[in-house]
């Protein structure tokens, strides 16, 4: 699994920019105090907000992954948690309640959606935010896909070539499910692969499950981490839903 392997794939996903991001989650939670990652990976986000003083908790399902994260994130307030996004039970709620770079494509059908999502709506505090940061849809159901499925990276002098998904790879069109070939080709020679199954949710899906999960609702949809870019311009590459606890 691509997942055994947090150092590559956070290699992998350095394309980023870590610390834009969480200025923006930070703006538009105004200045938690406290923040829970969910199917946190590495916990870039936790760890950037644990360094800036905020308290973080970050959750994820990969033993390799929660180990990474807690040895990344030794001296900073930051938690680890490893638990399943769909069923967990912290007893404390957040500010602010992050699933960054598409992790909910890991859930694969509308159930585990909404029990996901009833999950973020226990642990959002009063007034608390929860940012969903999922693919444009236009990857899937545009005439021409807003982000690259091959890319190449170097952070602190290491380089790799990645590839996320090969041409054959077609998506399912009756479960949205496509499992993807992932290879990320490390300076040096080793080669990482693995299948990462990926269920592909619609904007019109994620609407019926928040109905559906109750006393979330939603603030707005960015098309990308600036808010100027609305989800349905030209420029919009991400989905990214903020919601508000109802009550
Ligand atoms: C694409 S990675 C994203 C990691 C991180 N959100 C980031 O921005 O880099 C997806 C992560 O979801 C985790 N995951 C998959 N299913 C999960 C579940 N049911 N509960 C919690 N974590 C899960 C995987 O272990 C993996 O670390």
């Amino acid at each position: 699994m691509i997942y055994d392997h947090p150092q590559a794939y956070e290699l992998a996903c350095s394309f980023r920019e870590v610390g834009v991001e969480v200025d923006a989650l930070h703006r538009w939670a105004g200045a938690p105090r406290t923040v829970l990652e969910l199917a946190a990976g590495p916990a870039e986000h936790a760890r950037e907000f644990a360094g800036r003083g905020v308290m973080a908790t970050a959750l994820d399902l990969s033993p390799a992954m929660c180990a990474y994260a807690r040895e990344r994130g030794a001296g900073l307030p930051l938690e680890v948690v490893q638990a399943d996004m769909t069923g967990f039970r912290l007893g404390r709620w957040f500010d602010l309640v992050i699933t960054m770079l598409d992790s909910t494509a890991h859930l694969m059908t509308l159930d585990q959606f909404v029990a996901y999502l009833s999950c973020v709506r226990e642990h959002l505090a009063a007034g608390g935010l929860a940012v969903i940061e999922m693919s444009h849809p236009a990857d899937r159901l545009g005439d021409t896909p807003r982000v690259s499925n091959a890319w190449s990276v170097r952070k602190d002098g290491v380089g790799a070539d990645v590839r996320w998904g090969e041409p054959g790879d077609e998506i399912d069109p009756i479960t949205q499910i496509v499992h993807d070939r992932v290879t990320i080709a490390l300076d040096g020679g080793e080669v990482i692969q693995g299948v990462v199954p990926y269920r592909f949710w619609t904007a019109t899906e994620l609407e019926a499950a928040i109905r559906l999960a109750g006393g979330l609702t939603v603030q707005a949809q960015y098309g990308d981490f600036d808010a100027n870019v609305s989800l349905g311009s030209a420029e919009a590459w991400r989905m990214i839903t903020l919601l508000r606890h109802a009550g």
